[in-house]
Parts: C-alpha cells; structure tokens; sequence
C-alpha cells in the first residue's frame, strides 16, 4: 500500500483550504453525510426532534447535544453493523432554547440540560458501496446522562470526600458531565474523560474552609451562581448545601457498550482532574497504560500503569477482569526537561540544535494495590487525597507545567506517544509561567504537537515537539523539518487519530488564523515527516472532534456549530446541518470517497 509518487500512502488528496463556509468541506473525489444530529432517535419510542417543544423525557431518548470523543466498533457476525460510540460534553442552553433566559431558566429546561449530557451508543448501518452510517435502533443502543447511576471503583470509593446525604456509602454518583474525548480499549469497552466539571457548581465563594477553599480554586470553581443555574432545582450543586458532590465528578469513566444494563464505572485510581480522554497501550506482557491529559493552562500529563494483565477473548469473564484493569496499579506525573533550555527565548525560534526536544520521567504518586486501596506517593498527602486533589499532587512533585495537554494517544504502528498541547495564551503573560523547551512560545495561540518515544511501563522517556502550529509562512512555526511551503495552516490542535497507515490524524478547536477548524492528516515517518494536510473544514463556530480515520471512512464529531464571538454574523451564525432558517444541530459526519476506494489513496 505504498504512497503515489513521493506522497506517503494514506495522504493522497487535495488539501481543502481554509474558509470559513457554513459547511463540511471534503476533498475532491469526496463525499461526506450526516449521521446523527442532537434530537434524533437513540431509543425506540422516541419522538421526531421538534426545537419548538422539547421535554427531558424525550431528549433521555435521544441523542444528545455537543459530541466530542466518537468510537465505532464492530459487531461481530454483522457485516458492515457498528455501536458508534459518543459522548455529549455539555449543554448550550442559549443555542437549545429560542427565547432562553439565562438568568431564570426552567426546571424543564435544566432537566433537558442534564438529560443531553452523558454519552450515547448508537447502532449504525454501513453501505456496501460508500462510507455513509445509517442509525438504527438496535439491542445495545443506550443513554447515559447526567443522572445515570455510576459505580466509584479505586482508592477514592467509599472515601469521606465522596459521601453525600444522598449517598452516604461514597460510591453511587448520579451522571457523568462534560465529557470530553475519549478511547476504545482492546477488551472492548469505553473510556471517556469528564473535563471541565467545575462549571456546573455554585457557590465556591461562599466556602472559606482553609483546607476546601484552595482545592476548589485549584479546580476552577469559584463565583456564586453557576451559568446553568441548576442549583436551584437540584442541590447537589450547591457547594454549601452539598459539598463533596463536586469530588464525585472529574474521573475516567468506563462503560461496557455491549451490556445496556450494564453499570459504568468511574477509576478513580486514575486521579481526578479535567481528564481530557484516557487512551491505552497494551504492552507486550499485557500491561496496560492509560495516557490522559489534564486540560488546562500550565497542567498536567499523566499515565497510569496497571498491575493487572489484560485478558484476551470477549467471554463475560475476560470482559468482567479487563474492566478491573484500571484498578490495580501506579499513577504517574510526567516532568519534562529539555536539552536546549538556556535558549528558549519565548519567541519559538528553533534551537541551534534545530529541534525542540529532550527527556523526561514519570514520578510515580499514587499506587493502587489488589485489593484496591491506594497508597501515597507523595509527601503530606494521604492516597484518598492524591486521588480526589491529583493536581496538588503534581504541584508537589514539581511536574512540568503545559499549555493544555488535551488529546494524548500512541501510535499503534510505531508504539510513540502523540499529546496535542492545544494551546496558552496565558504562558510567559502576566506572572504566567515562562516558556521552555516543550512549550516554546508564550502568548501560545496555536498549540504544538509532542511527540515521546516512551518506556511505555517503565518511568523515563524521550520527546521532541512534531509540530510547533500556525501560520507556515511565520518564523514561530515548526512541520517536523518539512517545507513549509507546502503545508496546511493548523491551530489549535485537539484529538488524535492514526489511519492504518499509521500517520497522525489531527482535529482542531479554536483556530486563531481566522478560519473554520478541521481535519488535518500529518506523515510522521520517512521524508515527509510533518507534512500536514487539511483533510475537512467544519461549519462557522464548531470544532472538530472524534476523528476516526477507517480504511475506507472519517468520521468526525462537528460540536458547537454557531458558537461564535464573531458579532458581524446575524444570530444563529449556522444553520448546519438543516438549512434554511434552522437552528444549528451538533452532528455526526462521515466521509469518504466516491470510487470506493481507500482513503488517502
Ligand atoms: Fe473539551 Fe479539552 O476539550
Ligand atoms: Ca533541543
Ligand atoms: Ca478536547
Ligand atoms: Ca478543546
């Protein structure tokens, strides 16, 4: 399956150039369709979406709003038939609601607003002849919300932080929120990262416990009332009437696809912080390592490494030990240090050795034993506290502060380790920390792309940055050493995916060059390495997110279409994917090609 002429298999197209269309462009030789659209049918007895009249009953039924991660996974013995799986990070009430309120919402409203959180498993159909998915309402087909009942597993269970007047055990939380990318695992469950959970709490500055109040500043929670205001029909997020509910969010979750009866599972083994996905690398003595990043300005990247093996087959016993595997094991904290350093300037000028790079290591801060009690690793902490105030923990063992780690995954070809460090404007700014090596440039509007060479269990690795992005035609921007001539603009990187090529995928959210965000596919090997295409554009104000990159189908998740700050644009600013008049509808996308053949080819 070699490349034709000097292109790399796999990246044989025209790249779309940038626009900013109420559109999903593909290339040339291209075709692409809708999926599924937040309102569509996920349960059987699920009314047709009507914006005009929506209840909670029905949005429980349906799909949800605002998809982020997707996973598509076969089922075996049915040709061409797949659960897509996909999580809805959060709600947008003013894009939901014609006439919304912001400042008194409905109970209504906000029993809508939870029901369209969570996650959705979908059965969908393939086409013989093209890459097109059609929904339909199939066995394992299911809802998750935001008052689903969720079991706690790992060190943090049953743990005092933990226990509610609703739940005094500790270990029953109702829902999963914001959540943002995810990973399929090989035993054939799901993992999806609950993000920025501190927007849904109210009254953080109410608390001035000396001990509470600084680990809520640490997770962002502060103010008086939320934006969604649910507080006022749901105490839970209260933070004075109910002040450890916002500790039972913020996890890994897991969830068995195939088992619609099935409890979802939040590891709290793994730490709690705004989790930006959690994917896996199965080493060869079936180890299993978690990676996931914590979304933030100046945070965290973190691996877990089980103790545990994984088991091979699909039997209800294999399935029932591999979802045990994030129980058992360390969690880490990556430092990083480079070996330029004395010439990082903040500009994002290439150091004389002409790369960014150096080495890093894993400080191990929570161990979890067989019978699932943690132990710290850290000074001054106990292990229920490690694994509820992770990002203490890093900030103790002085872990290497980025700009933003969101989507952080290995290569299945090579076994290298990819995280899309998004972006930072806040870096070298106003007492914000300084750039170095792995963060060159303050005032980091595009993000750049890492790159580890990891020891995947052990606890030291090496890295350079694949992709410093941005405008190629500005000195600040780095493509893997290839010309920049002859590369896509890309900004803001968010998800990661690799093609059966084994070249990276890469959606984007935030462009700050002034266009739509999209799909880009980046070579990562041979003479071509850092040579970016831009595969898809998505309509005004949405990000890209999901990608899935099949031999012969992209997927992507087009979230938030319309969401805007561009006050020259009429209100909605999309009416993607309906037309006309409509309101904009996050939706599923498929694309592929229109002889049939691979994609790339
Ligand atoms: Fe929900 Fe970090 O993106
Ligand atoms: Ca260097
Ligand atoms: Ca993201
Ligand atoms: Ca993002």
């Amino acid at each position: 399956d070699g490349g034709t002429g000097s292109t790399p298999a796999g990246t044989n197209f025209t790249a779309v150039a940038p626009n900013k269309a109420d559109a999903v462009t593909v290339p040339e030789g291209y075709e692409q369709g809708v999926v599924i659209r937040w309102g569509d049918a996920v349960l059987a007895g699920a009314p047709a979406f009507d914006f005009e009249n929506q209840t909670a009953a029905a949005q429980a039924l349906q799909f949800g709003f605002n998809n982020d991660f997707a996973g598509l996974l076969p089922v075996e013995g049915q040709p061409n038939t797949y659960l897509l799986v996909v999580n809805h990070e959060y709600s947008t009430e003013p894009a939901m609601f014609r006439g919304y309120d912001a400042e008194n919402p409905t109970e209504e409203q906000v029993k809508i607003g939870l029901a369209s959180h969570g996650l959705s498993v979908v059965q969908v159909k393939g086409d013989s002849g093209s890459g097109k998915l059609v929904p339909e309402i199939g066995a394992n087909n299911r809802r998750i919300t935001g008052t689903t009942e969720f079991l706690v597993t790992g060190p943090a269970a049953g743990s005092d932080f933990l226990k509610t007047s609703a739940d005094p055990t500790g270990t029953k939380v109702l829902g999963t929120l914001n959540n943002c990318s995810g990973g399929v695992t090989p035993w054939g469950t799901v993992l999806s990262g609950e993000e920025n959970f501190n927007q849904y709490f109210a009254n953080a500055e109410a608390v001035t416990d000396p001990v509470v109040a600084p680990r809520l500043k640490r997770y962002g929670l502060a103010g008086g009332a939320s934006e969604r205001k649910w507080e006022r029909f749901d105490k839970r997020f209260d933070l004075v009437a109910e002040p450890n509910e916002v500790n039972r969010f913020g996890y890994v979750v897991e969830v068995d696809p195939w088992d619609p009866s099935s409890t979802p599972v939040k590891h709290t083994a793994l730490g709690r912080f705004k989790h930006e996905a959690a994917t896996i690398y199965i080493t060869s003595d079936g180890t299993v390592v978690a990676y996931s990043g914590d979304d933030e300005r100046f945070d965290y990247m973190y691996k877990f490494v089980s103790s545990r093996k994984m088991q091979d087959g699909k039997s209800q016993a294999a399935m029932r030990h591999n979802m045990t595997l994030l129980d058992a094991g360390t969690l880490y904290v990556a430092k990083l240090s480079g070996n330029s350093a004395g010439e990082i300037d903040g500009t994002g000028k290439l150091p004389s050795d002409g790369k960014f790079d150096g080495t890093g290591e894993w400080v191990a801060i929570l161990r979890t034993g067989e019978d699932g009690k943690g132990e710290s690793l850290v000074d001054g902490m106990s292990a229920e506290e490690v694994a509820v105030f992770t990002r203490q923990a890093g900030d103790k063992v002085g872990a290497t502060k980025m700009d933003r780690p969101e989507d952080f995954e290995a290569n299945p070809k090579s076994g290298k380790v990819y995280v899309a460090l998004t972006n930072n404007t806040k870096r070298g700014v106003d007492g914000g920390a300084a750039a170095d090596e792995a963060n060159p440039r303050n005032n980091n509007k595009n993000g750049q792309v890492l790159e580890i060479a990891d020891d995947h269990a052990g606890t030291t690795f090496g890295w350079n940055l694949l992709l410093v992005c941005g405008d190629p035609a500005t000195a600040d921007t780095y493509f893997g050493g290839f010309d920049k001539s002859k590369v896509s603009p890309i900004s803001c990187p968010d998800n990661l995916a690799f093609d059966p090529h084994g070249n990276l995928w890469i959606s984007t959210d935030g462009n700050a060059l002034k266009s739509n965000d999209g799909l880009f596919s980046v070579v990562l090997e041979g003479e071509n390495r850092g040579e970016t295409k831009q595969f898809l554009t998505v309509p005004v104000g949405a990000e890209t997110c999901g990608p899935i990159v099949d031999e012969k189908r992209v997927i992507v998740c087009v979230q938030h279409p319309g969401e805007t700050d561009d006050a020259s644009i009429e209100s909605p600013a999309s009416h993607w994917p309906d037309g006309g008049a409509s309101q904009p509808r996050p939706s599923v996308v498929a694309a592929w090609k229109k002889d049939g053949s691979r994609i790339g080819s």
